[in-house]
């Protein structure tokens, strides 16, 4: 069995899809003696910012790691802080996307949140299902083990064994019908994946910047984009 990715011997300089790991904003309230909340929000407005600046450089996907499986571990004021965020931007930032004519998709577990923030969410991915625009993911519950695993076992339960390759996890994955991921960028100075799209990014570029995710915006995007079109994507090849 072949499993070779295609070639992209016509590669894009623009990523097609663009995935980031939106860290820092507690270390840049911090910095600010102020509270965690406010590094969030700050973060918010920072999504509003990459959203529309990838949108406007032509960039396909862009999947956003919102809210990652293990922060239920923090503090449940937090948890409840950046659960009341999503609400609010999804309230106040649907009617653009709509507009602008974005598909949201949501990647991970999402059911495990509250009966209203359910609703809300399901409402906003059906009211921008029709459009045919980028597409913006949020990853919210999400974790790419949990989501291997839950494809495995979708997978197992309806194929013989034999036909379970590689095509066929893709496309049970939260991420099936995305374009492939091109470029994964993490904030503030981390150098780690944190469980986010292990399967997705394995011929993706990495790149780990040391802006704090609040301080980030179209110009460093737009810098990040330049450091992908430098890289010289071999896909196992020479
Ligand atoms: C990491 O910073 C950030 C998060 C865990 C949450 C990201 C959430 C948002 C930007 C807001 C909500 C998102 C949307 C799409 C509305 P950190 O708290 O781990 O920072 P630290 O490592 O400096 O403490």
């Amino acid at each position: 069995m072949s499993t070779a990715p295609i070639l992209a011997t016509d590669a894009p300089t623009i990523p097609r899809h663009v995935a980031i790991i939106m860290d820092g904003n507690g270390r840049w309230a911090r910095q600010r003696h102020l509270p965690r909340l406010a590094g969030h929000k700050a973060g918010v407005e920072a999504v509003r910012r990459v959203t529309r600046a990838a949108r406007a450089m032509g960039i396909e996907a862009l999947t956003l790691y919102a809210f990652s499986s293990e922060n239920w571990r923090r503090p449940a004021e937090e948890v409840s802080d950046l659960m009341g965020l999503l609400r609010l931007f999804i309230r106040s930032d649907l009617a653009e996307l709509a507009r602008e004519n974005v598909r949201l998709r949501i990647i991970g577990d999402y059911r495990a949140f509250s009966p209203d923030l359910i609703a809300l969410i399901e409402d906003a991915v059906a009211r921008t299902a029709g459009n045919s625009g980028p597409l913006l993911a949020i990853a919210l519950n999400y974790g790419a083990q949990a989501e291997l695993a839950a494809a495995a076992r979708r997978l197992a339960a309806r194929l013989p064994a034999d036909q379970i390759d590689e095509a066929a996890i893709e496309a049970e994955l939260d991420t099936a019908g995305l374009p492939p991921l091109d470029l994964v960028i993490r904030t503030s100075g981390e150098q780690r994946l944190s469980n986010f799209l292990l399967w997705q990014a394995a011929y993706a570029e990495l790149l780990f910047v040391d802006t704090l995710w609040p301080d980030f915006g179209a110009d460093a995007l737009a810098d990040a984009v330049a450091a992908f079109g430098q890289r010289q994507r071999r896909y196992g090849g020479l």
